[in-house]
């Protein structure tokens, strides 16, 4: 296939773009990038027929900043007949066959959602037909590919397919969190939706459990604790603002109302590190790289927030000296970096110091 469709939040297009366009040249996937302003995706037209199968396979989503969720399209269908929109897309995903998942989505625009209950409703004649054909198996596997049919408009789509090993187990790439009644904010889906992604959920059993000691830099009113404490961890919450009241009862929070840039932790056993703190990213970079340098924390989750122009650009610099200077200073290290469902005019970054040395602090 020769269409790239990615999924990205409504306004962060030209971001998406200037990465993926980056990303597929390093591959030597050429094409180019069709997109508008506010419509929540982008498509990279390749030039070889088969440079879309080449990125759904090599270019892993998770490396990815912009991009919530990723598909091999074929061309962009139009003019779907409303008495039978079925058989178009059965022929446009001819080559397809026992697939393990049919997603109908819409990119996640307000627009858009208006015809998800087309999708929803549409889904059911067109599984039948996929299942007649061939292209989908009579039921659901994880381990097959997932065919998507995205709708851009009435009668308008783009079908394709992502491989189940690089792919968000998401409909649209949109994880779906509740909210807690007892959270202390709205910011506490971040750091959820933060270790439902860098995470593994057998990965969260292991790192992400009682008897962990963590830091909370910026951490009122209390958010992101409220997310470590519900994981059993202890907390020590740095912030000058007044903390959640119930969430001190719970015994497994210490507040320091002290600078977040200035703090050292009393205790050298920290497991996690997390930051929220509303500041230039290169100057939350740099107290992540300098408490990595110190040996303070294993695993980080911290939030950069983007300036207005040239977003991908500037964040691909702040990651790039941040590594630099880890390997100048022998760390090893895994990082990651997204854009989150949850996040606004920011980026959320998972650091993960010495990788092959599994869980210490406990
Ligand atoms: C976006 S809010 C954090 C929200 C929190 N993560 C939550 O989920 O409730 C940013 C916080 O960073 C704190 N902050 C900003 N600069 C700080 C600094 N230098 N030291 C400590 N806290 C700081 C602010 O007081 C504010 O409470």
């Amino acid at each position: 296939m020769k269409n790239l469709f990615l999924f990205c939040r409504s306004g962060y297009e030209k971001d998406c773009a200037a990465e993926i366009q980056q990303r597929a040249a390093e591959l030597n996937v050429g094409g180019f990038v069709k997109t508008n302003v506010n419509d929540a995706y982008v498509i990279y037209q390749c030039f070889e027929e088969d440079g879309a199968d080449t990125l759904a396979k090599e270019l892993a989503l998770s490396s990815l900043i912009f991009t919530r969720q990723m598909f091999a399209a074929s061309e962009l269908l139009v003019d779907l007949p409303e008495q039978d929109r079925v058989s178009p897309i059965v022929t446009a995903l001819s080559e397809l066959s026992k697939c393990g998942e049919l997603r109908v989505e819409t990119p996640d625009t307000n627009e858009a959602k208006e015809l998800s209950a087309f999708c929803r409703k549409f889904t059911v004649p067109l599984r039948q037909g996929l299942k007649k054909s061939g292209a989908l198996l009579g039921a659901e596997n994880d381990r097959r590919p997932i065919i998507h049919v995205c709708f851009i408009g009435p009668g308008k789509a783009y079908a394709g397919y992502s491989l189940s090993n690089n792919s968000s187990p998401h409909f649209m790439g949109i994880p779906r969190l509740k909210m807690a009644a007892d959270a202390p904010s709205r910011s506490s889906l971040k750091l959820d939706e933060a270790f439902g992604v860098f995470l593994t959920k057998d990965e969260q059993e292991t790192r992400c459990r009682s008897g962990l000691n963590a830091v909370d830099l910026g951490a009122c009113p209390g958010g992101w604790t409220y997310q470590l404490v519900r994981r059993g961890m202890m907390v020590a919450a740095i912030d000058n603002g007044p903390m959640d009241p119930k969430l001190m009862e719970t015994g497994q929070v210490k507040h320091y109302r002290a600078d977040g840039f200035r703090f050292e932790p009393p205790r050298k056993n920290i497991y996690w590190l997390v930051c929220d703190m509303v500041e230039k990213p290169a100057r939350v970079a740099e107290l992540m790289e300098a408490w990595a340098i110190n040996g303070w924390f294993k695993e980080a989750i911290f939030n950069l927030k983007l300036p207005m122009k040239s977003r991908y650009k500037e964040v691909s610099t702040i990651l790039e000296t941040m590594a630099t200077i880890l390997t100048e200073n022998e760390i090893d290290f895994k990082m990651q970096c997204k854009h989150l469902y949850h996040d606004r005019d920011e980026v959320t970054v998972h650091l993960w110091l010495f990788p092959e040395k599994g869980v210490s602090y406990a």
